[in-house]
């Protein structure tokens, strides 16, 4: 788990006094930054000291390994260590911010470590500051990394963040169609852990109240305002604990497959497979079709028109792959229920 949370509006201004007993003699600070905050006034309020340095991440693309190896690689040649990364921006920057983390102190490439526990050693201090609510990458024990093979996240428990910094006030300008994408990772991940077997009271009492909080913002309210950023940074973070004990199911697994051929979005990724998920989850999809509708989203449809039966097939492996979530969502039997050619059905559907 994260070890140390704050939570309020402005709490970002509290980070110079946080990292402050972090910091090493002569070894810097990083800070990685969202670059949608290139030239943004937030920046200004970023605490550099000495040589602490400050690196916009491009996150056009999500995050590959080959880009945190590059960036620890760098960092290791400017100045052999450092006292910490504190990743400031959406899941793509936390995630980068957390692999760079580990990848100061493990040997090889991060690629090595895709996979469940085989990262070594702890990496170096890190933080987390969410600008963009909903991942959960905030307090999950993954970081989710595209690399030479397959998209597959370092789980490990060196893994999650040292402290994280929870200001709705940085998601204020988000734009509502990233919003709503992001937002909705957060739900899904609720609707899939709820009704997946991995189900416990920890992942339970966590997701019904981040549930709760999805169905509020994009629900009930009639406006986005400050309360809605307030409670949709919970739910992410509530949400994020709830598949920390269970786990994501089929929008996830599914959503994995387009992401490695096509690099579709995380956010709007799972969008597009929940669309068709009635049978696996009914009510929810039914609540997450209204949720689009009354925010006026669009959401794609024919990605997969013309993809050719190799790259179905790629798809379908790098899904099948993921075989937890299709444990979580469909039981031990998962395999004789998601048979190749139902997945195949399914991805011809989007
Ligand atoms: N580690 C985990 O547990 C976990 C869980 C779910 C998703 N993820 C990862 O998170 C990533 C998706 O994250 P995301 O949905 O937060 O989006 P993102 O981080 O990819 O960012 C999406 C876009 O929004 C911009 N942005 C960020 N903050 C903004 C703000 N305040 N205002 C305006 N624009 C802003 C970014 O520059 C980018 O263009 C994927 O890489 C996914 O794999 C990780
Ligand atoms: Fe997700």
């Amino acid at each position: 788990m994260v070890d140390y949370v704050v939570y309020g509006r402005g709490c970002f201004n509290q980070l110079d006094e946080i990292i402050a007993p972090r910091r090493k003699d002569g070894r810097p600070m990083i800070f990685l930054v969202d670059h949608f905050f290139d030239g943004k006034p937030l920046v200004n309020r970023i605490p550099v000291r000495g040589n602490d340095k400050v690196i916009f991440a491009d996150v056009t693309y999500e995050p590959k390994t080959t880009q945190v190896d590059k960036l620890s690689k760098q960092l290791k040649d400017e100045f052999g260590n450092i006292s910490g990364v504190i990743g400031i921006g959406g899941g793509s920057t936390m995630d980068l911010a957390k692999a760079v983390s580990l990848m100061m102190t493990n040997p090889g490439s991060s690629a090595d470590y895709q996979g469940w526990d085989l990262v070594k050693y702890p990496g170096v201090y890190k933080a987390g500051i969410p600008t963009l609510s909903g991942t959960g990458a905030e307090v999950s024990r993954t970081t989710v990394l595209t690399g030479p093979t397959r998209k597959l996240g370092m789980n490990s428990d060196f893994t999650p963040f040292d402290q994280i910094m929870l200001d709705p006030e940085l998601a204020a300008n988000a734009p509502a169609n990233q919003r709503f994408y992001t937002g909705m990772d957060c739900y899904i991940h609720c609707i899939e852990s709820l009704q997946g077997t991995y189900l416990n009271e920890f992942s339970k009492s966590y997701g019904e109240k981040a549930l709760e909080l999805c169905q509020y913002v994009f629900l009930q309210k009639d406006k986005w305002d400050d309360e809605c950023d307030d409670k949709l940074m919970m739910a992410s973070y509530a949400g994020g604990m709830s598949i920390a004990y269970s786990q994501v199911g089929v929008a996830h697994a599914v959503s994995y497959g387009l992401s490695y051929l096509l690099g579709t979005k995380h956010g709007i990724g799972n969008c597009i497979v929940m669309n068709h998920l009635h049978e696996y989850y009914k009510e929810g999809v039914d609540e997450f079709k209204r949720m689009v509708e009354k925010n006026k989203i669009d959401i794609p449809v024919g990605i997969c028109k013309g993809l050719s039966d190799e790259q179905f097939d790629t798809m379908i492996g790098v899904s099948m792959g993921m075989k937890p979530l299709w444990e979580n969502a469909l039981g031990k039997n998962w395999e004789k229920i998601m048979t190749r050619e139902k997945l195949r059905a399914l991805y011809e559907k989007l």
